[in-house]
C-alpha cells in the first residue's frame, strides 16, 4: 500500500514533468491514474509538502521548475536507471556507501535535495540547503587502489569543463579538486573508497555544487552560479552534461592525459599556497603536479617539497 502511494506520486510528477510547464487538469490525472480527483488533490498536497513546486490553478496543476527536476524519469535512457533521488538525506555519502554495498551499478548517482549532515573534507560540515546540487557518484572501476586518484582528477576536470562550456564562465580547479569561480568556492569534492583484496570495490565521489542556493549565508568565500549569472540555472542540465563528459573521460583512463588536461584547468600552479595536512602546514609557490597527482611547492629557501594530500589555500 505504501509503495503503491509512492508510485502514484511518482506517476503524478512524471505526468506534470512531461507537460513541460503546461497545466495538467485534475481530470486528466485522475483518468490516467485511475483514482478520484479528490485523491489526486490529496497526493498533490502531500507532494507540495515534500517540497515539490506544484501550483494549483483553476484549470489544474503545473510544476513550475520542471527543467530543474532531478527525478530518474527526467534523465535519458543511459542514466535513468542509475539515479537514486531523495528529498532529504543525512548525507549522500552514507546512502551511496550502503547502495554501493548493495550492488548499485557503476556510475550510479545518489542525489539529495537537502542534506542534514552534509560533510566536507577533514571532517568539516558541508552546508547543503535546497537549491544546490548535492550528489555522490558510485564508481566500480576495475582498477587497483593506487590508481583511484585519477577518478577524482577526472571528476574535477570534467565538471569544470562542463560548467565553462554551459555557462561561458571561467571555472578553475584548485588542487586537489575544489572548483573556484572568481577565486571563490563553487564546488567541493569528497572521495571515499573501499577495497576488496588488491582491487577497488567502489570509489564514491561526493560533489557539492552551489547552484541556486546562497552559500555566503554560511561561508563568505563561497559563491553560487546564481550569484554570478544573476538567474537560476537548471541543475539537471549540469548533471547530465557532467555525467556524459565524465563517462567518456574514464572509459579508458589515461593518467598522464587526464593530469595533463587537468593542469590546463588549474589556478593552483603558479600561485602562492598554504597546504594544511592533518599534522603539518607547508607554504610556498606551487610549481607543478606530477602524473600521480602530487603537488610540488617551492619554499622561500628554494627547496622543493612533494605533497600528496592536504587542504590547499591560495594565499
Ligand atoms: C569539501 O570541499 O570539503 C568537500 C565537500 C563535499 C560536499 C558533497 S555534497 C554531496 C556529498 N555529500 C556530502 O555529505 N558531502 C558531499
Amino acid at each position: 500500500m505504501v509503495n503503491e502511494q509512492i508510485n502514484i506520486k511518482e506517476k503524478i510528477l512524471e505526468l506534470l514533468f512531461l507537460a513541460e510547464g503546461e497545466t495538467v487538469s485534475g481530470v486528466k490525472l485522475s483518468n490516467a491514474l485511475n483514482i478520484s480527483r479528490v485523491a489526486v488533490w490529496k497526493h498533490i498536497q502531500s507532494l507540495k509538502q515534500s517540497g515539490f513546486n506544484i501550483e494549483s490553478q483553476s484549470k489544474g496543476y503545473v510544476i513550475s521548475d520542471h527543467e530543474d527536476l532531478l527525478l530518474p524519469f527526467c534523465f535519458g535512457p543511459e542514466f535513468k536507471e542509475k539515479i537514486f533521488h531523495f528529498q532529504e538525506l543525512d548525507s549522500t555519502m552514507d546512502k551511496a556507501k550502503s547502495l554501493a554495498k548493495e550492488n548499485a551499478p557503476h556510475l550510479s548517482v545518489v542525489i539529495a535535495e537537502n542534506q542534514t549532515s552534509g560533510r566536507g573534507r577533514l571532517n568539516r560540515k558541508w552546508f547543503s540547503s535546497k537549491g544546490g546540487l548535492w550528489f555522490t557518484l558510485i564508481l566500480k572501476p576495475d582498477t587497483p587502489p593506487v590508481l583511484s586518484y585519477i577518478y577524482n582528477f577526472a571528476a574535477s576536470l570534467s565538471l569544470s569543463r562542463s560548467l565553462n562550456r554551459l555557462f561561458n564562465i571561467d571555472v578553475r580547479v584548485k588542487w586537489p579538486n575544489d572548483l573556484l569561480l572568481n577565486k571563490k568556492k563553487l564546488v567541493g569534492l569528497l572521495s571515499e573508497m573501499e577495497t576488496r583484496g588488491d582491487m577497488v570495490e567502489f570509489i564514491n565521489i561526493g560533489i557539492g555544487i552551489n547552484v541556486n542556493n546562497n552559500p555566503q549565508e554560511y561561508e563568505s568565500k563561497a559563491i553560487s552560479l546564481k550569484d554570478v549569472l544573476q538567474e537560476r540555472v537548471s541543475r539537471r542540465l549540469i548533471l547530465e552534461t557532467f555525467l556524459g563528459d565524465f563517462k567518456n573521460l574514464i572509459q579508458n583512463p589515461d593518467c598522464s592525459k587526464i593530469i595533463g588536461q587537468w593542469k590546463q584547468m588549474t589556478s593552483t600552479i603558479g600561485s602562492q599556497v598554504r597546504i594544511e595536512t592533518l599534522g603539518d602546514i607547508f607554504e610556498g609557490l606551487a610549481i607543478d603536479v606530477d602524473e600521480t597527482g602530487a603537488l610540488f611547492i617551492k619554499d622561500e629557501t628554494g627547496k622543493t617539497k612533494k605533497i600528496i594530500y592536504g587542504d590547499c589555500f591560495h594565499t
